[in-house]
């Protein structure tokens, strides 16, 4: 789907419906006046009738009847004025977009006021893309009742807003490619996206957008000494490989930020076996790695002036003759020794040996994004993820990027406390506690780890997948969760 800005008049657009917004209790914006009285009061009259009244992400359409050359017009609430905001944008477009295209329309305008700011734009480029995402890749029949959007066409009076409106759209255009990439990861079944092939599909994003890119392989793990990584692989028939993406500013001396993403292509638990239930979503549960390639992408496009790192750790975790036994200590990258107590816990196995190797970069700040502990899922839903840290300027600076693009952290305590559980008779710490507080023992154990540089760890177990009550997030299979608020942290951190 292509989405265009022009200079353009309304009542002359092409499309097949032409989209604007109303504020609930105000009068008409001046696009919407112009609308109105070219359709001899028709949009007036729907509002004194009651029958539509701006509400947030209220829709209306009416037939333009030659009124106007597109055939329809469609009216969105966008709430009332003082709670306006971005996410209310989000939300509304979402709505919008995806009712028009099940309606089967193909192009829609949406008429901007004058002076339409930047981010409003960003938001509405973002939502209308992020609120069209499918995944059909692997259906063979019903593709003719597949409907899809072929363009939406920004429409403003002036060219002053045209060059507003095109810078936002740049980025909302970018963020929510990067974003669903990283749901195309995600939903990707387990047998279509090994670690080998994620690691084909890292080399091809980093070609594509201008990145660096390096994949260790098996033998390069080996010589390099990732353990942990290869104790998680070592029952798979799958190799593992570690993937570095890298965005190089022009000029010395800038911020390094690192990403590290759990990659986990297929968690069956090991020999320490999940259920068949308790199997079904592990497909997802390489979504941190996907949301760092997807955010990786969106830094190839915007080439911020920070040097970005994005490590993946990626592996399928599964059960042999070959596999890693509950007992068996690994010497991690870093050199300290963990305690495998149970094979299930390995996300913080592979996160290990990435977050040992961040430290290389000496970064300022590093954050790890994984689907570790099914317990945050039980205290937070699929609202808000986990933070846990050990630094608490760069958790205030996550808490802030996450409220402005509505991808909720909530943070848990990582006190020293928690050490206890994860002691080992045997080895430096063990990879599982006691059962309670499972998603911060989780995080404890990786703070041995995610040493020598600010960390902050993101548990979106329950945020990657599955969440409802989105307009512009899909209620079934990969959310992107992650990739939105990682470009607003690096945007607001070179600014
Ligand atoms: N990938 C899972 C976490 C998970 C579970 C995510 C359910 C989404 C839904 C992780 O590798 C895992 O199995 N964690 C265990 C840890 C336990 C063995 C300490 C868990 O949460 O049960
Ligand atoms: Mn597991
Ligand atoms: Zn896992």
């Amino acid at each position: 789907m292509q989405i265009n800005v022009k200079v353009g008049d309304f009542r002359t657009e092409t499309a097949d419906a032409v989209v604007f917004g109303v504020f609930e209790g105000e009068p008409l914006v001046s696009v919407a006046q112009a609308a109105d009285a070219v359709t001899d009061g028709a949009i007036s009259e729907l509002i004194d009738s009651g029958d539509f009244t701006g509400e947030h992400k209220q829709t209306a359409l009416l037939y333009s009847r030659g009124a106007i050359t597109a055939p329809r017009i469609a009216l969105i609430g966008l709430g009332k004025n003082e709670n306006f905001d971005t996410e209310k944008v989000r939300q509304a477009v979402g709505k919008v977009v995806q009712e028009l295209r099940d309606l089967g329309i193909k192009t829609l305008a949406i008429s901007l006021p004058s002076e339409t700011p930047q981010e409003i734009a960003q938001a509405i480029a973002e939502a209308s893309r992020l609120a069209l995402y499918q995944f059909n890749q692997h259906k063979t029949q019903g593709l003719d009742k597949i409907k899809e959007l072929d363009s939406i066409t920004f429409l403003v009076a002036d060219e002053a807003t045209k060059s507003m409106v095109e810078g936002g759209v740049a980025i909302g255009d970018a963020i929510a490619n990067g974003t669903n990439l990283a749901r195309d990861l995600s939903n990707q079944p387990p047998n279509h996206l090994t670690p080998t092939m994620l690691a084909e599909k890292a080399v091809e994003v980093a070609n594509e957008v201008g990145l660096k890119c390096e994949v260790f392989d098996q033998a390069q793990l080996e010589e390099r000494g990732f353990r942990t990584l290869l104790g998680v692989s070592q029952g798979s028939v799958e190799e593992p490989r570690f993937i570095i993406l890298e965005h190089i500013p022009d000029g010395e001396g800038k911020d390094t930020v690192a990403f590290v993403g759990k990659g986990i292509t297929f968690d069956s638990g090991g020999l320490s076996l999940k259920s068949g239930s308790g199997m079904m979503d592990m497909k997802h549960d390489m979504s941190g790695a996907a949301a760092v390639l997807g955010a990786m992408q969106v830094v190839g496009h915007l080439k911020p002036d920070l040097h970005v790192v994005g490590l993946i750790a990626a592996s399928e975790n599964m059960p042999s003759a070959t596999a890693q036994r509950p007992g068996d200590v690994v010497e991690t990258y870093g050199g300290k020794t963990i305690e495998i107590l149970n094979t299930d816990a390995e996300g913080r196995l592979v996160l290990a040996d990435a977050l040992g190797y961040a430290a290389h970069y000496n970064p300022k700040a590093t954050i790890d994004l994984a689907t570790l502990t099914g317990a945050v899922i039980t205290a937070l839903g699929n609202v808000a993820c986990g933070m846990l840290g050990t630094d608490d300027i760069l958790m205030d600076k996550v808490k802030s990027a996450a409220e402005k693009t509505h991808e909720r952290v909530w943070e848990l305590p990582l006190w020293d406390d928690y050490d206890e559980l994860i002691k080992s008779d045997v080895a430096d710490v063990k990879n599982i506690g006691d059962g309670t507080a499972g998603t911060i023992v989780g995080a404890a154990v990786l703070k041995h780890f995610a040493e020598g540089y600010p960390w902050v760890h993101l548990d979106i177990a329950g945020t990657a997948w599955d969440v409802k009550g989105s307009s512009y997030i899909p209620s079934k299979g990969g959310t992107g969760y992650g990739v939105r608020l990682l470009i607003q942290l690096v945007h607001d951190w070179v600014s």
